[in-house]
């Protein structure tokens, strides 16, 4: 496989997000468009930075997808406590730009399961509380949802936070061995998990990250890392225009103000 002929050389964020997913968007862009799943759930929206990339994807390679995004917008101890506004955020760019593509379902995850028929799911995201106990829950409520031949993802993977008691890593190994995997070799680590035996044989992407040699996986590792480096130097020239952009409106207010309280006193001075 070559990597510069992947679709994620030429990907952009339509919007940038705060979010810990950014090092694996170029990964979910690509997945999307090897994988062309009917059908994917995201378990764990925030404020969508993940599920936009998938949304964008099937925009890009034209596949009959609907993405579905299940959270209750109401954050949690580990990600945050979320404001309304977030879920405001993220409806507004979901309408704007996906509403053909996309559905939400805000609702705790046990809530949205007999949404989803029985082996019906083909891309299934596990990101959501992320204690061991929690991740093995949404796994095994979720799994008999899920297509023979489908995929799951489990975001952080890599991450040991004993404070927070993060238990993705501890799950992800034990279950790892059971299925054909592969794994974003990142800073937070993104598993992937195939939920069948036999592969398309004539899926070259799929073919190379879940059987792919040492030295194929290495490339694809240093690929998505130079990817990642772009994305995130673009993230931030973005949040220097747009800070920059904020001092002109701010400096222009202020301006203002001053010319409007100094007519206050010229008047008042000229009235006596
Ligand atoms: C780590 S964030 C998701 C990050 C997101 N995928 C991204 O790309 O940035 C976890 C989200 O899961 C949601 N969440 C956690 N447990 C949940 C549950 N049992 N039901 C519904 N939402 C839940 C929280 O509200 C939070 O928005």
């Amino acid at each position: 496989m070559k990597c510069l002929q992947l679709p994620s050389i030429h990907f952009m964020p339509l919007i940038n997000v705060h979010s810990t997913w950014l090092e694996n968007y170029a990964f979910g862009y690509d997945l999307i468009h090897a994988f062309r799943p009917k059908t994917v759930v995201e378990l764990g929206v925030f404020w969508g930075g993940s599920f936009f990339v998938f949304c964008q994807a099937v925009k890009a390679c034209g596949s009959e997808t609907i993405c579905h995004a299940v959270d209750t917008w109401e954050g949690d101890s580990q990600a945050g406590k979320l404001e309304e506004e977030t879920f405001q955020a993220f409806q507004k760019h979901r309408e704007t730009h996906f509403a053909d593509i996309s559905n939400v379902k805000r609702m705790r995850f046990e809530q949205a399961l007999d949404s989803f028929a029985d082996g019906s799911i083909d891309l299934l995201h596990i990101d959501g509380f992320h204690t061991y106990e929690a991740v093995k829950n949404d796994y095994e409520t979720w799994l008999p949802k899920v297509s023979n031949g489908g995929i799951i993802l489990f975001h952080d993977v890599k991450v040991i936070n004993q404070e927070q008691n993060f238990g993705v890593k501890r799950f992800w190994e034990e279950l790892k061995n059971e299925k054909l995997h592969f794994e974003m070799n990142n800073q937070f680590g993104l598993g992937v998990l195939y939920n069948g035996s036999e592969l398309p044989p004539d899926n070259e992407f799929l073919q190379t990250i879940f059987k792919g040699s040492a030295e194929e996986l290495e490339e694809l590792d240093q690929y998505y890392l130079l990817i990642k480096e772009r994305l995130i130097s673009r993230a931030f020239v973005q949040m220097y225009y747009r800070a920059e952009e904020q001092v002109k409106y701010l400096t222009h207010r202020v301006v203002d103000l001053e010319s409007k309280i100094k007519n206050k006193e010229w008047n008042k001075n000229n009235s006596l």
